[in-house]
């Protein structure tokens, strides 16, 4: 699951270590696609601003982040890899209802 820290940052630190390509772009931040996410974990030391978490490991603060990340690919579906579909135009409304982040 990627949570708020992401918002506004998107580092893409996480992208270049992901094995299957499951990291999506939205406009504010990115996402993990939980179909196609194998749970290596190779992601998650990698946020400079510690925005990844495992499901289960999600801070209760942010347990908003565990359906935006679900619920992005309502429409998007399982694409099978994220380099070739880009950025996805729009957030979760969730993430798209947040003022601008300053970090
Ligand atoms: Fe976001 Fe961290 Fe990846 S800021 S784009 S989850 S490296």
């Amino acid at each position: 699951m990627i949570a708020l820290p992401c918002v506004d940052v998107k580092d893409r630190a996480c992208i270049d270590e992901c094995p299957v390509d499951c990291i999506y772009e939205g406009d504010r931040m990115l996402y993990i696609q939980p179909d196609e996410c194998v749970d290596c974990g190779a992601c998650e030391p990698v946020c400079p601003v510690e925005a990844i978490y495992y499901e289960d490991d999600l801070p209760a603060k942010w347990a908003d982040y565990y359906t935006a990340n679900v619920e992005f690919f309502a429409e998007v579906g399982s694409p099978g890899g994220a380099a070739k579909v880009g950025v996805i135009p729009g957030d979760h409304p969730v993430v798209a209802a947040l003022p601008p982040q300053a970090h």
